[in-house]
């Protein structure tokens, strides 16, 4: 199972649950209310480090960046009492939960530490840029008996909700393949190495595909429920010369259960799509997260939340439903870092765990070994 690991060990130090009877009668103090820090306000948390105001049962107390009058400013304006530009205050023992969203190559650092001081702590993708360091990760949070995740953005988009649902429930028959291109032109404007942490293959731990595919082959393992078993891979860099690493990569992959999954990667065009061809029907969705789709079902799907598809066989048309800012807001249902907080408080395992998050990366390190080394690449063979 792609998402089957351990359960959540709640324990060093035990958050309350407000979920639990009883709890209620319990009078706290406002230090033993779970604290949540941020660490890496910019960038992409600008979309989303709103998801951690009033979250029943916790308190957002500290916003960290390395940039101070940044932080500083963050906390202002959401009200979060404290704010530092040195994330090891997160340390503090009145902070349960972190949020890391800084660049790849600080994650293992920073969430070693903060999971070896028993904070349960989420990571952005790439969960770290190397296979050991995610080991590390993993195996902190395990010896912690605390709770480590990986934010997969995608997850907030109910469309990949239905698609999954169609998958499982048959109403595309059986699964022939899957396509995922996530491309965009950002490479060709990046700054140099020096100012920019994408310069460097080093600190990403790659290039477009670790930071760009890794949705996709996260997101298709999620959807079909099987994992990537091997990868063959071309991967060059052709156009960036500011991006460390790869902006084009085309990869060959088997799931576990037999179907072939094609995955591109590219910083140097446009074109984002993402495919599902069954026996019975298919799904083409025309761009990332929150984009209007194709479907065609073999068995009527009425269950969706944003897809109906009453009669087999027939093209239905899926409006776009938002976007990666969009699906980031506090009000999102399916918003991944208030789920993450939710999945810790109630002693469940969170959506994306920390052994998938290593996974993914597996999967990535193998499509740059494939293509390096000329040879189809075990999956197994990178997390030996
Ligand atoms: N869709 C997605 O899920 C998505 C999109 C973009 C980025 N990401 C991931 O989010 C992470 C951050 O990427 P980004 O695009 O926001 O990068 P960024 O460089 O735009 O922002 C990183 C932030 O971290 C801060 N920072 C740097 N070093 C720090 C330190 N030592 N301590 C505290 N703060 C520090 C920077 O000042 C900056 O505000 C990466 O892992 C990236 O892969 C995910």
């Amino acid at each position: 199972m792609h998402l089957a690991f351990r359960p959540a060990a709640l324990t060093a130090p035990q958050p309350l649950c407000y979920h639990c009877p009883g709890s209620s009668s319990v009078s706290v103090s406002e230090q033993d209310i779970p604290g949540i820090a941020l660490i890496g306000c910019g960038g992409m948390a600008a979309h989303y480090r709103d998801s951690y105001t009033s979250i029943p049962g916790t308190a957002y107390r500290l916003v960290v960046d390395a940039d101070a009058a940044l932080a500083r400013s963050v906390a202002k304006q959401l009200a979060v009492p404290r704010s530092s530009a040195d994330w090891r205050d997160a340390l503090a023992p009145d902070i349960r939960i972190a949020d890391i969203s800084t660049p790849n190559h600080l994650h293992a650092e920073q969430a070693t530490a903060l999971l070896a001081a028993g904070k349960h702590v989420l990571l952005q993708k790439p969960m770290a840029p190397t296979v050991p360091e995610c080991t590390q990760i993993v195996e902190a949070a395990r010896a912690s008996r605390v709770t480590a995740g990986v934010y997969m953005s995608d997850l907030e988009d109910p469309l990949v909700w239905d698609l999954r649902e169609m998958v499982r429930g048959g109403h595309l028959g059986a699964i022939s393949s899957v396509r995922g291109r996530y491309a965009h032109r950002g490479g060709l404007r990046a700054q140099p190495a020096v100012t920019n942490w994408r310069g460097s293959a080093e600190k990403t731990g790659g290039g477009s595909f670790i930071q760009l595919s890794l949705h996709h082959t996260n997101l298709l393992s999620w959807i079909l429920g099987e994992r990537i078993a091997s990868v063959m891979a071309y991967s060059a860099n052709r156009m960036c010369p500011n991006i460390g690493g790869d902006d084009t990569t085309a990869a060959v992959c088997e799931f576990a259960g037999g179907a072939p999954g094609v995955f591109e990667s590219a910083w140097n065009a446009d074109g984002t799509l993402l495919e599902i061809f069954g026996s019975e029907g298919r799904v083409r969705v025309f761009g990332g997260q929150g984009s209007a789709a194709e479907v065609v079902v073999g068995r009527p799907f009425t269950t969706g939340r944003v897809v109906r598809a009453e009669e087999p066989g027939k093209v239905v048309r899926v409006p776009a439903c938002g976007d990666l800012r969009a699906h980031c807001r506090r009000d999102n249902p399916l918003n991944q870092h208030v789920a993450f907080v939710e999945a810790v408080l109630a002693g469940r395992e969170p959506q994306v765990t920390a052994e998938t998050g290593r996974y993914d990366v597996a999967v990535a390190k193998a499509v740059y070994a494939s293509a390096e080394q000329g040879r189809r690449i075990a999956i197994t063979e990178m997390l030996a």
